[in-house]
């Protein structure tokens, strides 16, 4: 959830931890703050955001060494002395960390008995008084780290510095770190993106490992005491970042790459002759494909979204029992796991805490799981070590857009190629493949003439609550638009599939409640047809996305029309409205649409 920067080297450290931090800010962004070596340490904390930390640092502020944190907290509420970093009782450590410390009580009260006083509420100040006891009994910087953690429970991405030792060292246990290689300098970032602009020569560190850093030299070893050679892997240039352009917000202009980024999701992967799939990545024979028992997806938010699609696509194409699941529920709901099953972990950012648990889980239970992720080299990416990446290229808005649809694609075409190792024919096959290659082009007609999107917005903006409705397919889409919503416009927003409306949702309806319905042409359009009528007997105003030129299409007191699409794809299209929407009303209402409060891009804690 935090994010962090470190630098050592021939520059100046300040502006590039100030630039690593605005790269990173997505993570995170209640305070941030930044310790810079030179004589002593300078550190300068400030809540809010990275803009505010700049306008407190002095022009001229020295210093080659330094790390710096964008905070979401945990530990201790949002104030100036609880942004990291967090300097030890003498002066002569300073560290940042992301992750949680368990026992932190515990050790703060062991501390406080020895008489060390703390400055912050964080769990994570008892790591730079241990660190700094331990360097104190004549242990190496990196020896009194290991002394440290074995002390420690909980989770880290943890960098320090020392006053009188010319090294960084850096530890993970489930919050990812990397480092990056330059010309006689050495960089720490959360995120690969935010290294890229500086090298693409990184080392993603595992859990365990522990990395004693100089300027020219990195030194890999584990909690134990046991160094191994360090595996350099060259990034690829689609994490360089991305910036605005024309967009005011990376929400919208996310939105708008929905077609460029879905081309990169599908490009070589659909076999249009055989009308099949083609996911290399995920290793699976057709026999094997054909013995599946059952499969399962997991995700949360935007991800379990695109799961409980996947899951229905891949049930009525493949007639393979699939179900997805919450991830944050999985790991302590006791699962049973079938080790011939196949299992998805499906994450964006692939750093999501609950889903990384839910993986492990199945793992340790003797199950194969596969990643459907965006980010190259992520933690989920790696701990799955197969799977298919959905090529969405950086997504920097808190509020996932083009993630989702390409997630959808993926499993998509892991449906069709499922289905054609089982029952599915060739000419099915080839419809769906064929359809699923229109996507984009179809996105762009829609993106361009979008209907009364506004008209639905002043409808949203000052209701008291938005119910969104949907049936078979589209039931987590209306999911997906109820979150979207509720996160950047912060407008209370239930989601139903349609035909539980009468079961209990339809009391809220009063004069003028909007209900958003999602209907496109498919077999279950009469039923959701009942369920329109039904909400506006009751005085309901109906926002209805339909399919351009259906006979449903006057049923809505505000009618938007996406272009016709085949029934197993229409999600890609039906979420188009409902992102705008929400963007929109974020707008209206003078949200931070890129920065929703009290969310962070990446949830890395549990
Ligand atoms: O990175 P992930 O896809 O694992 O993230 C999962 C959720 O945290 C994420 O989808 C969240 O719900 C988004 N803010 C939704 O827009």
């Amino acid at each position: 959830m935090c994010g962090i920067f470190g630098y050592m080297g021939p520059k100046q450290a300040a502006p590039i931890l100030v630039e690593g931090l605005r790269r990173l800010e997505y993570r995170g962004y209640d305070s941030s703050g930044i310790a810079l070596k030179n004589g002593d340490f300078s550190i300068y904390k400030k809540t809010g955001k990275v803009v505010e930390l700049q306008s407190i640092l002095p022009e001229k502020l020295h210093g080659n060494v330094g790390i710096a944190h964008t905070r979401w907290a945990t530990h201790g509420g949002v104030t100036d002395p609880n942004a990291h970093p967090h300097l030890s009782e003498n002066g002569k450590v300073v560290i940042v960390h992301n992750g949680i410390i368990e026992n932190s009580r515990t050790l703060r009260n062991l501390l406080k008995k020895k008489g060390v006083v703390f400055n912050s509420e964080t769990d994570s100040e008892v790591i730079s008084h241990i660190l700094e006891y331990e360097l104190n009994r004549d242990n190496s910087p990196t020896d009194a780290l290991r002394r440290t953690l074995s002390k420690l429970v909980g989770t880290w991405g943890l960098c320090a510095i020392f006053l009188d030792h010319d090294v960084m060292l850096c530890a993970r246990n489930g919050s990812p770190l990397i480092i990056g290689q330059g010309d006689g300098e050495t960089f720490v970032s959360s995120d690969p993106h935010a290294l890229s602009t500086h090298t693409q020569r990184v080392v993603f560190m595992d859990d365990g490992d522990i990395a004693t850093l100089t300027t020219d030299q990195i030194t890999m070893s584990n909690i134990h005491g046991d160094s191994f050679d360090t595996d350099i892997t060259v990034l690829e240039e689609e994490w360089e970042e991305a910036e605005l352009g024309e967009f005011e917000h990376y929400m919208l202009k996310e939105i708008y790459e929905q077609p460029d980024s879905l081309r990169q999701c599908i490009n070589g992967r659909l076999d249009r002759v055989r009308g099949n799939g083609r996911l290399g990545g995920l290793n699976l024979t057709p026999l094997e494909l054909s013995k599946l028992p059952h499969v399962r997806l997991l995700g949360c938010g935007t991800a379990y979204h695109a799961a409980e699609i996947g899951g229905l696509l891949i049930e009525s194409l493949a007639r393979v029992p699939s179900v997805a699941h919450i991830a944050s529920e999985f790991r302590t709901n006791e699962p049973v796991v079938n080790p011939n099953a196949l299992h998805f972990a499906i994450s964006q950012s692939g750093e999501t805490a609950d889903t990384l648990s839910a993986l492990k889980e199945i793992q340790l239970k003797g199950g194969s799981v596969h990643g459907v992720v965006n980010v190259v080299g992520s933690s989920i990416a790696r701990q799955c070590g197969k799977g298919v990446y959905i090529h969405s290229g950086p997504e920097q808005a808190v509020a996932s857009t083009k993630a989702f649809s390409n997630m959808v694609a993926a499993l998509t075409i892991f449906s069709i190629q499922v289905a054609r190792s089982r029952s599915l024919s060739k000419e099915k096959g080839k419809e769906i493949i064929n359809g699923l290659q229109q996507i984009p082009h179809l996105i762009e007609e829609y993106l361009a003439n979008q209907g009364p999107i506004m008209e639905a917005v002043d409808l949203v903006k000052d209701a008291k609550s938005v119910l969104f409705l949907g049936r078979g397919i589209s039931a987590p889409v209306a999911k997906e638009g109820a979150l979207k919503l509720m996160e950047v416009a912060y407008i209370p927003c239930l989601a139903y599939p349609a035909g539980e409306m009468k079961h209990g949702p339809i009391a809220l309806l009063e004069e003028g409640s909007p209900v958003i319905f999602i209907v496109p042409n498919d077999h279950v359009k009469e039923k959701s047809r009942s369920a329109i009528h039904e909400c506006r007997a009751r005085g309901a105003k109906i926002i209805l996305i339909h399919e351009q030129g259906d006979d449903i299409s006057d049923e809505g007191d505000i009618n938007i029309a996406i272009p016709k699409v085949n029934n197993y794809l229409s999600p890609m299209l039906t979420v188009l409205p409902l992102q705008l929407i929400s963007y929109h009303a974020a707008l209206a209402l003078g949200c931070d649409v890129d920065r929703p409060r009290n969310l962070a891009k990446s949830v890395t804690v549990e």
